[in-house]
Parts: C-alpha cells; structure tokens; sequence
C-alpha cells in the first residue's frame, strides 16, 4: 500500500496524535501526550480533511488489527468491515481530551448535568425531537441499553423479533439477554427493502414481547419513513410488543433522504410503546469511548430498565462526547457530504469496473450492501464452505458460503468486508462493505477488488 509503505509506527503514532498510547501499542516508552491542539487538524477555508489517508494499523482496532491477527501480516491493505470510520475525529474533541489529559489525575467521575444537558439540546436541533432530561438515561453504548430493557421486558427463552438482514450484534445481544430471535426476513419491492407486515404479524405470539428496529437500517441503509414506522409501530401496540429503535446511524442520511425519529411519530400512544437507543459512536468516531444513551417517552418504561441498567462511564468518554455533541456539528455535515460522495464514488466504480457485484446507493450509513453471486458462484463458496465443514474443528461454528467470499477478497485483494450471511436470512450472497474512510484508501479497496474479480 503505497501510502503506508515506510512508515514507522512511532513515527505513525507521533503524526496520528496518538503518542500517549505509545506505550501500549508500540512498545516503545511512554511519552507525554502532544499538548492541547499540537497536532490537531485544522479546518482549511473552513473544510476539515478527510481525504488524507490514516493508517490505524497498531492501534488496537478491529477493523485492521483484529484482522490482520486473524488473517496473518500483511494480509490486510483497506479494512471495510466493521462500522468504523478511518477520520481523525473533529478537533474540538482532540483538544477537549487533550485538555482533560493535561490534569493527569482520574479520580471518579461525577456526572456533570451538562452532558445530559448536551444531548437533548443534540437531539432538538438536528431532529427537532423533545427528550425529557428525567427520562434520559446515559449509558456505555447502544449493547447495554439494549440489553438492560431485553432483561426487564422479555422473560428468558421468550421471543424478540428482529426484521432481516439485520445488524448481526444483535444476536449477540439476545444471547446475553437469554431471549430467542424470532426473523421476520424482509422483502424487496422495486429494488428496495421493504418490512413484511403480514409476515410480522404472523410471528408474533404470545411469548413475543419486544421488536428491535434498526432505524435507520444496518446493513441495508433503509431510512424508514413515517407511514412504514407508523404501521409497524400500529401493529406492535395492538400486539403488545414493545419496540426498542435502535438509532445510532441516523446522522448519515444520503442526500435527499430524511430521518423520521422513532419517537417524532404523531401517534403518541404508539411512541409510548417504545424506547430510543442512539450514540454519538457511529457519527463522530468515538466507538472506544463507549458513551450513549436511552430514553422513552413511557416513564413506566424507564424506571424498569434503569433498575437492570448500570453504567460505567469514563472521564474521557464524556469530554469527547460532551465536545462532539457541543461542537462537532460542522465538521459532521461537512463528513456527511464526504461519505455521500464516496457512495456515488463506489457505485460508479462498481458498475464499470467489477460489474458482477450488484450494488444500490443507501438512503443512509456510510455501509454498502453489496450482492456478490456471481463472484460467489465463480469461487465455488458453496463448495468451499461444504469441505471446509467437513473438517472443521469438533464444536466450531458451520462456515458460511459468505465467509468463502471474505476469505476471497482477504487473500486476493487484502480487502477485509463483513460476510453477509451473519445479518440473519436474507443475507445470503451478500457483503457489507464499509466506506467510511478516504477516497483514496476507497479507490484503493475498490480497485484491489476488483482486479481480483478479473483474475477469476
Ligand atoms: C445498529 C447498531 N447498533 C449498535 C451498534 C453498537 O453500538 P454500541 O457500540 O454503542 O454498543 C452498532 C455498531 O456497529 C450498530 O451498527
């Protein structure tokens, strides 16, 4: 990789801002970190940078380093796996943590008001939605939100429904909550996913108790409008099913595209029915920091999963937040712009140069869906994976078709994607394919992938 070629991982560190984790990382000695703003990018004419290439590589991250473990040195050039993004947050952030890091004494936090404060104010003016400050709740993120509430409404062994190809963390959750998936798999109509209601009501029963809605969608990027959420937020009422939205991707609409928060739905009955799980994780970078929040317009709703909820948050994950929610507006819209711009990139890429992937633009997250049959026909995947679970460990999980795929886009264009069959039914013959990072790292990716496809 031509940008990465030569670079000295301190020296990488040392450029990335990122010399107080030296130590860790790298090995080498700790050294103090850059002073409040040293390294900070600054917006140039009022444009922040989002076209420099950051290498991640020894950093401790999922999409590059946890891969790279997995698949061996070298083997990965453009991680597009998990939903992270390859930008150096908005300066506001670096310079708050900077700040913060300065005092160099972390005793315990006493939540300052005005981060909850910051949150409401967040949501009001970009969605114009009203939070009642006593019915927020922080938490570490989107999981233990989640899973407090699956644990207060749903008995264990009960159902939750999950409407696929859907977020494939989810299942996880459900695991850890002890509650049962019950898939609605979704339908396309005129090339669009679309909810299946009459399957839904079917599925529901009376050991059904909860629905997770992905608003807007991973991995499909549906933003959802009014009349869908309406009816599906209709049908979960009359059902008693309570709908827990899951809300973290809704600062990524595409152009021309509006996001319809779960709790802005006029019919107020059917927004007491639910509960709202967003971060600020997704839109500004700051997965590690684990911050988020819960809130419902149902005080009933609330008092319950507070008494299953404990959070245990950092110093540093309420400062970058607290700055990202309080000043981070302009460098997201301008971000926004960016990743729209990398979806047409990728979609004309895709229809010229490596024309047997099958691709759509999203009304929203910087994730494309890609349908990959034909590539997976030319590999064998089926084939592949049916020999691979011929001699698979005794216990291990069945290998997929779809992790063939992966496998593929690994070794031949050291491009790392999420393999779809892990987003439940529906995800057959599918990838995610992450493009939250520069256009030349994209192009690259893209480019890698699709020599592969011509070699076949
Ligand atoms: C739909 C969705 N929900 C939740 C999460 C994770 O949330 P958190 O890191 O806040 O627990 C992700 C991360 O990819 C996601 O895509």
């Amino acid at each position: 990789m031509a940008h990465q070629a030569g670079l000295n991982r301190r020296a990488f560190l040392r450029n990335a801002g990122m010399t107080a984790v030296a130590g860790v990382v790298g090995g080498a000695t700790a050294v103090r970190p850059a002073a409040a703003g040293a390294s900070v990018q600054r917006p140039t004419n009022g444009r922040y940078d989002f076209d420099t290439p950051l290498n991640r590589i020894g950093t401790m991250s999922v999409k590059y380093d946890q891969q790279i473990t997995k698949y061996g040195k070298d083997s990965i050039s453009v991680g597009m796996g998990v939903a992270d993004m390859d930008f150096r947050v908005p300066p506001a952030i670096t310079n708050a943590l900077a700040k913060r890091i300065e005092h160099e004494c972390w005793g315990y936090l006493d939540m300052p008001p005005a981060f909850a404060d910051s949150i409401v104010a967040w949501n009001k003016r970009r969605y114009n939605q009203t939070i009642d400050p006593a019915l927020l709740q922080i938490s570490s993120g989107v999981y233990p939100g989640l899973i407090a509430a699956m644990q207060t409404f749903c008995p264990p062994g009960s159902k939750v429904i999950l409407q696929t190809p859907t977020y494939n963390g989810f299942y996880g959750m459900l695991d850890f909550a002890k509650v049962t998936r019950e898939e609605s798999p979704m339908k396309i109509v005129n090339g669009r996913y679309t909810f299946d209601f009459e399957d839904l009501e079917r599925r529901i029963t009376h050991e059904t108790h909860a629905l997770i809605l992905c608003n807007p969608q991973n991995p499909t990027g549906n933003v959802w409008t009014e009349a869908e959420l309406t009816r599906l937020g209709e049908i979960c009422l009359r059902r008693r099913v309570i709908v827990l939205s899951d809300e973290i991707h809704c600062d990524f609409v595409t152009k021309g595209q509006a996001y319809v928060p779960f709790g802005n739905l006029p019919d107020k009955d059917i927004v007491r029915n639910s509960m709202t799980f967003k971060a600020a994780s997704k839109s500004f970078g700051l997965a590690a920091h684990k911050v988020g929040w819960f809130f419902s317009d149902n005080p009933e709703f609330m008092a319950r999963v507070r008494a299953n909820h404990r959070a245990d948050i950092s110093t540093l994950g309420v400062v970058a937040n607290h700055a990202a929610l309080t000043e981070g507006g302009e460098w997201l819209d301008q971000l926004v712009e960016y990743l729209d711009a990398n979806h047409d990139f990728t979609l004309d890429f895709i229809s010229t140069k490596m024309p047997s992937i099958k691709a759509y633009k999203p009304e929203s997250t910087y994730l494309s869906w890609i349908d990959v049959t034909e590539v997976a026909e030319r590999i064998g995947a089926a084939r592949l994976a049916a020999e691979a679970n011929r001699t698979k460990a005794p216990g291990a999980a069945d290998l997929t078709p779809e992790q063939m795929v992966e496998r593929f886009f690994v070794r031949e264009a050291r491009v790392q994607l999420n393999q779809g069959a892990s987003y439940g039914p529906g995800g057959a013959n599918h990838m995610r394919m992450n493009l939250g990072t520069s256009r030349q790292m994209l192009e690259e990716g893209l480019t890698n992938m699709a020599n592969a496809v011509r070699r076949l």
